[in-house]
């Protein structure tokens, strides 16, 4: 791995992926919409490291976001061997009372952004011998979640778009790994609108240095999907295994409006 890209490395999952990408002498492009928060990384990474930082701060929701990033890393020269379409969020509420143009915005981050950068980017990640692309999904991508219906629905995108290019390309030199994390101590729940799961996510919660640990790991060794944490297994396994309807009832109680 030599020059990644990490997309939402402003926090959370992306930005200890990126740290630790960083510590192994990688070169970066990082992006969010903190332009304060990526000056003051791309500064530190920098002078710690010894490495080269390009940042660009934007919103993925912009649908001319993906081709203004690959524009901006070809005029720097950045060709990137390791791509990781990371950035994302979600919105919880029923359907009907979260505005439409909110929910759009969302699916033009968690689905269409990822799928433009992807495109953008394959050409240059085939033409280096290794390669590498990592997209975050959700363990909400394997079943329907009420209230938070479009978010799930656009993980599940997630999951399926990236297993399908991990056949496409694993003949040719590009590793393609999906990484699913359960609750994870983020900025997530914040911006999803829902601290009243708070205390569980404290409970159960992973830390995001961990789950970014696992990610890189499952890359290089060139897995498909992984799911981080003994118990995100278990309901991962669950999800596969128990009938649909059942799962959609429990994840109803644990998604419901609070009282
Ligand atoms: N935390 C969890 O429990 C959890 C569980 C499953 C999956 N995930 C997935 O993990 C990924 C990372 O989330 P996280 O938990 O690390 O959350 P986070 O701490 O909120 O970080 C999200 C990152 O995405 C960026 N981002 C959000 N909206 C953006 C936009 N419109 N344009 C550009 N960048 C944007 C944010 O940057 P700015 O704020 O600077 O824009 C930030 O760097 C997401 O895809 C999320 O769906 C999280």
């Amino acid at each position: 791995m030599q020059n990644a890209i990490v997309t939402g490395a402003t926090g959370g999952i992306g930005q200890c992926i990126a740290a630790q990408l960083a510590a192994g002498k990688v070169n970066l492009l990082i992006t969010g919409r903190r332009a304060d928060v990526l000056a003051r990384q791309a500064e530190d990474w920098q002078r710690v490291y010894g490495i080269r930082v390009d940042y660009l701060a934007q919103d993925l929701a912009q649908p001319d976001a993906p081709a203004t990033l690959h524009a901006f890393a070809a005029e720097r020269g950045f060709v990137p061997d390791v791509l990781v379409n990371n950035a994302g969020y979600g919105l919880w509420g029923p359907f009907e009372e979260v505005p439409i143009e909110a929910q759009l915005d969302m699916l033009q981050v968690n689905v269409m952004a990822l799928t433009a950068l992807t495109h953008l980017f394959i050409p240059q990640l085939l033409s280096q011998p290794r390669s590498y692309l990592l997209n975050v999904a959700s363990l909400t991508a394997y079943q329907a979640i009420p209230n938070f219906a479009t978010y799930a629905a656009s993980k599940a995108y997630v999951v399926s778009f990236s297993r399908a290019l991990y056949h496409e390309y694993r003949k040719r030199g590009l590793r393609v790994t999906c990484l699913s994390p359960g609750s994870t101590d983020t900025g997530f729940l914040d911006r999803a609108g829902q601290q009243h799961l708070r205390a569980m996510a404290d409970r159960f919660g992973m830390t995001p240095e961990v789950v970014a640990r696992i990610a890189l790991s499952a890359l290089r060794s060139g897995k498909a999907e992984v799911v981080p944490g003994g118990l995100n297994k278990v309901n991962y396994a669950a999800a596969a295994l128990l009938p649909k309807v059942i799962l959609e009832k429990a994840a109803a109680k644990i998604f419901k409006k609070p009282a």
